[in-house]
C-alpha cells in the first residue's frame, strides 16, 4: 500500500500495491479538534476496511453538541465551558442548550421548562411494573426495564420522522426518567412512591420524590438542591461515549427513542463507564485506610491482577478531567455546607489521588482522576445510597442521549450503523455427519 499525503489540499491518496486501485480521501476539518480522513469510499474503491476496535481513531459521526480537548482537559457544551455552566447555569437551561443548540432566555426558556415539567407523571399502569421486581433488585436493573417499557405507553409520539413527535418524546424522556429513578429507590427501601410536583422545578422535584414521605412535610434543603443541580450539569453530556454511541447505534435502525435510551442505560451501567461512580465508593471502602494505599496500588499495577484504580483514566482525557476538578472543589464546599467537618472517605480519596499522581505507572500512562472519582463522595454526603449513584448519572445523561439521538435523526448523512469485521474464523468447509467427525 502506498500513501501520498497532500496536506495543502487536505487529502491523502492511497493505492494498493500490485493493483491499479487507488482512492483519494479528503481531510474533513471540524471547528476545533483533530481533522478526520473521510474513508467512506475506501471499501468501494480499494476493497479493504479499516480496523479500530474501541474506536480509538474513528469518528463515528459529525456532531455540534459537545467538544472535549483531552490533552488540555477542556469540555464544552455547544461551545460553552463546563466550568461556566456549572457555576452560572441551571440544568433545564443546559438541557435546552444541548437539545436546541443555543441558550434560551425569558419566555422561551420558561416555555421549555414548562414543556418538560408537564410530563413528569408516569402512566398509572407503570406503577405496576415496579411490583414485578425483587425489592433487592439493583435500581439500574429497574431503570433498564421500566424505561424500555415506556414505548408501550406513549405510542402517540413514536414517529421519529415527525419533528413534533421528536420534541414531545424528548420532553417525556427528560421529565419521566427522574420519576422512574426516584420510584426505583422508594421501591428498594419499601417506602410509598411520591408523585412529582411540577411547581418545584426539575432538580428540587427529583430530590422531593426521593426524600419526601406522605406522613411529613418536606422542604428540599437549598444546599442539596445546588449541589445536585451542578452534579446534573456536569453529567449531562460527554460526546460519543459508550452509552451515547449505543443510543445512536440503536436509533440508527429507526428504533423508537424510549427503546434507544433503555439501551443507553444498559451501556452506562458497566463499571468502565457510569458504573464507576458506585465502584469508586466500594473501592475506597475496601482500601479502608491511607496505610493500605501502597498495597492496593501494587495490586492495580500487577498485570496478573484485574484490579483497576476506579475513577482514574479516560479514553479521551490525558489530563485532569475538568469535571473531576469541579467535583473535587465542590466536595469540600458541599461537605462544609452540610456541616460534615471530616469525611474519612474524602481524605482517603485525596491521599489516593496524590499518591497515584506521583506514581510513574499513572504518570507514564497519563491516568488522571475522571468525573467518577469524586462524584460519589458528594452523593454519599447528600445521603444517597451507593446503589443509586449510576441511576443519578442516567437521569442527568438522558438529556445528552436524547440530544445525540435527535441530532442523528436530523442528520441527512445518517445511515444504519453497521460496522464490518476482519473475519479470522474457519474458511468455508463441508458439513460432516455426526459419525464422520
Ligand atoms: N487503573 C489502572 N490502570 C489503568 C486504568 C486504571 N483505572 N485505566 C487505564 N489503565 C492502564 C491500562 O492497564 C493500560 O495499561 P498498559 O498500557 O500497560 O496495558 C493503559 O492504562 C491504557 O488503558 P486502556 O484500558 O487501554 O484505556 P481505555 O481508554 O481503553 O480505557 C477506561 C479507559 C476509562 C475504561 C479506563 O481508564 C478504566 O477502566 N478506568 C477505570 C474505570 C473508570 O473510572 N471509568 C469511568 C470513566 S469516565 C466516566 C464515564 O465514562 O462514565
Amino acid at each position: 500500500m502506498t500513501a501520498t499525503a497532500n496536506t495543502g489540499g487536505g487529502s491523502i491518496t492511497i493505492s494498493l500495491d500490485g493493483t491499479n486501485k487507488a482512492t483519494t480521501m479528503k481531510l474533513l476539518v471540524g471547528t476545533v479538534g483533530p481533522s478526520v480522513f473521510d474513508i467512506r469510499k475506501l471499501y468501494d474503491q480499494l476493497g479493504v476496511f479499516t480496523y479500530d476496535p474501541g474506536y480509538g481513531s474513528t469518528a463515528s459521526c459529525e456532531s455540534k453538541i459537545t467538544y472535549i480537548d483531552g490533552d488540555v482537559g477542556e469540555l464544552l457544551y455547544r461551545g460553552y465551558p463546563i466550568e461556566q455552566l456549572a457555576e452560572q447555569s441551571n440544568f433545564l437551561e443546559v438541557a435546552h442548550l444541548l437539545l436546541n443548540g443555543e441558550l434560551a432566555s425569558g419566555d422561551k426558556q420558561k416555555a421549555f421548562d414548562d414543556g418538560v415539567m408537564r410530563h413528569t407523571m408516569l402512566h398509572e399502569q407503570i406503577r405496576r411494573f415496579f411490583d414485578g421486581f425483587r425489592r433487592d433488585a439493583h435500581p439500574m436493573a429497574v431503570m433498564c426495564g421500566v424505561i424500555g417499557a415506556l414505548s408501550a405507553f406513549y405510542h402517540d409520539s413514536l414517529d421519529i420522522n415527525d419533528p413534533e413527535h421528536r420534541r414531545i418524546s424528548a420532553f417525556r424522556m427528560i421529565a419521566k426518567v427522574p420519576t422512574i429513578a426516584a420510584w426505583a429507590y422508594k421501591y428498594s427501601i419499601g417506602q410509598p412512591f411520591v408523585y412529582p410536583r411540577n411547581d418545584l422545578g426539575y432538580v428540587d422535584n427529583f430530590l422531593y420524590m426521593m426524600n419526601a414521605v406522605p406522613t411529613e412535610s418536606y422542604t428540599v434543603p437549598p444546599v442539596l438542591s445546588r449541589a445536585m443541580e451542578r452534579w446534573f450539569i456536569l453529567h449531562a453530556d460527554h460526546e460519543q461515549n459508550a452509552s451515547s454511541s449505543t443510543v445512536r447505534l440503536a436509533g440508527s435502525s429507526g428504533a423508537n427513542p424510549f427503546a434507544c435510551i433503555a439501551a443507553g442505560v444498559a451501556s452506562l451501567w458497566g463499571p468502565a463507564h457510569g458504573g464507576a461512580n458506585e465502584a469508586v465508593l466500594k473501592m475506597l471502602a475496601d482500601i479502608g485506610h491511607v496505610d493500605n494505599i501502597p498495597q492496593f496500588l501494587s495490586e492495580v499495577k500487577d498485570k496478573n491482577n484485574h484490579t483497576r484504580l476506579m475513577g482514574f483514566g479516560h479514553r479521551v482525557y490525558k489530563n485532569y478531567d475538568p469535571r473531576a476538578k469541579i467535583l473535587q472543589e465542590s466536595a469540600h464546599a458541599v461537605l462544609a455546607e452540610l456541616g460534615i467537618k471530616d469525611d474519612p472517605l474524602l481524605d482517603l480519596a485525596l491521599a489516593l489521588e496524590k499518591i497515584a499522581l506521583n506514581d510513574p505507572y499513572f504518570v507514564e500512562r497519563k491516568l488522571y482522576p475522571n468525573v467518577d472519582f469524586y462524584s460519589g463522595i458528594i452523593l454519599k454526603a447528600m445521603g444517597l445510597p451507593t446503589s443509586m449513584f449510576t441511576v443519578l448519572f442516567a437521569v442527568a445523561r438522558t438529556t445528552g442521549w436524547i440530544s445525540q439521538w435527535k441530532e442523528m435523526i436530523e442528520d441527512p448523512s445518517q445511515r444504519i450503523g453497521r460496522p464490518r469485521q476482519i473475519y479470522t474464523g474457519p474458511a468455508r468447509r463441508d458439513y460432516a455427519p455426526a459419525g464422520k467427525r
